[in-house]
């Protein structure tokens, strides 16, 4: 039934626009925010689960830079959804070894929000399990600009002339580092379309799409992507 996983190449860095909260929650005369709620929960069981499928790195797009658009009581409910599910995950992130970093600008958060970062970061950084990115006032834009300024410091300075400006060393100054590049990029919710996603580092990644709405999206979802993931070629650029 369902195939045999282990025979299944699960890839190293998965990426996930987690859409359809609103939708989900408008579906049931629900307010937007409570779709958000059973969001932060799939959140919580899909990463543990992900985990325990063996994948590297997990980024998970959680907050644009865009999304500062969407009426403040919606962006409120959302900071506060957040702040209740770092407390709250703190203890499964220890027991699942998962390291925890944050992508984007987050300076423009409240201070106790900064803090609770730093701190989630911080207590995770030795780990040595699954790497959870989660992108927070994140944009694939704002990335590539923050890194071209950091580069023309660095030339400014002296450190390096832009001969030394290779596709390495623009990858070594976005939020992701070092990091490989994504393998797939799941997006649920239905639409076909990256929203300003890892651009610089997407550019081979495979796009998976999935009706799935996020608050439905469930361990069988995921295995439904890695199995057409195992279906894909990948040729980056080759024949
Ligand atoms: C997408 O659905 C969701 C968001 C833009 C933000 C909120 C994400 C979560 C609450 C997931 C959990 C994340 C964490 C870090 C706990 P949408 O509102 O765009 O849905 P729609 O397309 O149906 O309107």
């Amino acid at each position: 039934m369902g195939g045999n996983k282990t025979e299944l190449y699960v890839p190293n860095h998965v990426g996930i626009i987690m859409d359809g909260n609103g939708r989900w929650a408008k579906k049931r005369g629900l307010p937007r925010y409570v779709g958000h709620t059973y969001g932060a929960q799939t959140f919580k069981n899909i990463t543990r689960y992900i985990s325990k499928r063996g994948v590297g790195i997990l980024t998970l797009y959680a907050f644009s830079t865009e999304n500062w658009k969407r009426p403040p009581e919606e962006v409120n409910a959302i900071m506060k959804i957040f702040r209740q599910y770092l407390v709250d995950s703190l203890t499964d992130f220890r027991d699942d070894d998962i390291k925890v970093v944050f992508i984007g600008d987050r300076s423009v958060f409240d201070p106790k929000m900064i803090d609770l970062i730093n701190e989630t970061e911080e207590v995770a950084k030795n780990r040595k399990g699954m790497l959870l990115n989660i992108a927070m006032n994140y944009g694939g834009r704002d990335e590539i600009v923050r890194a071209v300024k950091l580069i023309c410091n660095d030339v400014r300075d002296g450190k390096i002339t832009p001969d030394d400006i290779t596709d390495n060393f623009i990858k070594s100054k976005l939020y992701t580092g070092s990091e490989p590049d994504p393998d797939l990029i799941i997006r649920t919710g239905g639409e076909h379309r990256l929203s300003n996603f890892l651009l610089y580092q997407s550019a081979y990644s495979e796009f998976y799409s999935t009706e799935t709405l996020w608050p439905d999206f469930k361990a069988e979802d995921f295995d439904k992507a890695i199995e057409e993931f195992n279906r894909r070629s990948r040729r980056f650029g080759g024949v």
